[in-house]
């Protein structure tokens, strides 16, 4: 299988890459800028992958909030255009999207033909390109996941975030009341290739590593790990109001109901942090 990977030095693109070694191509924006229509055309065109890999996305949260075209741009019209190029060449497509698409009410977690309902702009940026990939092809797997880790990206993921402030060695206030499952990008990936190979139906899956927690309980867990003394706190995401200005999904849980569940997250945030 000849999997193009777009976004390829992101976090999860990277995983893509070393998964499928030489038989993937990876491009990241210095080979294509997805936002631009006649380009990634063409160039899907003459790559003549046998599947694309969608891992590019506008991911900045909060920042989304204030450059809201360029979310739509990016994770929203571009995937159409990467779909009709797709279906022009009758490829599959792999795309991802997030749990910060539904509305974080439903505490018992979303299924995967729950109704979206995303309550910030990086959520809407999504959705949209749920939509625009559902419009320009039949051949996709569109992945939901949630609170991505694993090789460093341009964005730094918690986990990170985490460990550069513990180092510091300062007090550390976390927040106690959003849920959703910490989610390695080393399982994801593989458990996206096995979804593929076995030619399960095309549709929307939600993949994460099993079970769930909150930011308070994952930073308390890396800590654990690591053996990093440092003094956490649980706070109320109100608290961090001011500080985040886009609004999160309180129980941003996914609900794996169509494929095999992934391993527990901390079992994989172990492995992570012991490797
Ligand atoms: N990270 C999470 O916690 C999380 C949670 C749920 C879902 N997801 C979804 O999972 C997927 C993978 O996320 P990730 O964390 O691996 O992303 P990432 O590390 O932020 O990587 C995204 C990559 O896409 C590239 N890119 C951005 N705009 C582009 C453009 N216009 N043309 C070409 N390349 C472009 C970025 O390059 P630049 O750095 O130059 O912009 C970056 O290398 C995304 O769809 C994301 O929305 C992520």
């Amino acid at each position: 299988m000849k999997a193009l990977i777009l976004g390829s030095k992101g976090s999860l693109g990277q995983e893509f890459l070393e998964l499928y070694g030489n038989s993937a191509l990876g491009w990241d924006r210095e080979q294509v800028d997805i936002t631009d229509e006649a380009g990634i055309t063409a160039k899907i065109a003459e790559a003549k992958p046998e599947m694309v890999i969608n891992c590019a996305a506008y991911n900045d949260v909060d920042g989304a909030e204030e450059n809201r075209s360029a979310a739509e741009n990016i994770n929203g019209y571009a995937v159409g255009f990467v779909a009709k190029a797709c279906n022009g060449l009758g490829i599959p497509l792999v795309h991802f999207s997030t749990n910060y698409v539904f509305d974080g009410g439903k505490q018992e977690g979303y299924n995967e033909d729950d109704i979206p309902n995303p309550r910030s702009a990086y959520g809407k940026s999504k959705l949209l390109g749920e939509i625009e990939l559902q419009k320009n092809t039949d051949k996709f797997y569109l992945i939901r996941t949630a609170w991505l880790y694993g090789k460093p990206g341009m964005k730094k993921s918690f986990v990170e975030v985490m460990l550069t402030l513990g180092q510091k060695g300062q007090p550390i206030e976390a927040i106690e009341d959003e849920f959703a499952s910490p989610t390695y990008t080393k399982d994801l990936a593989e458990a996206v290739a096995a979804l593929v190979k076995i030619d399960k139906p095309f549709g929307i899956y939600h993949l994460t590593n099993a079970g769930f927690t909150s930011w308070y309980d994952w930073a308390k867990e890396i800590f654990a790990i690591k053996n990093i003394e440092v003094n956490v706190s649980a706070v109320e995401a109100q608290k961090f109001a001011g500080k985040r200005k886009a609004a999160r999904p309180k129980y941003g849980i996914l609900n794996n109901t169509k494929f095999i569940e992934l391993r527990p997250w901390a079992e994989a945030l172990k492995e992570y942090l012991e490797t």
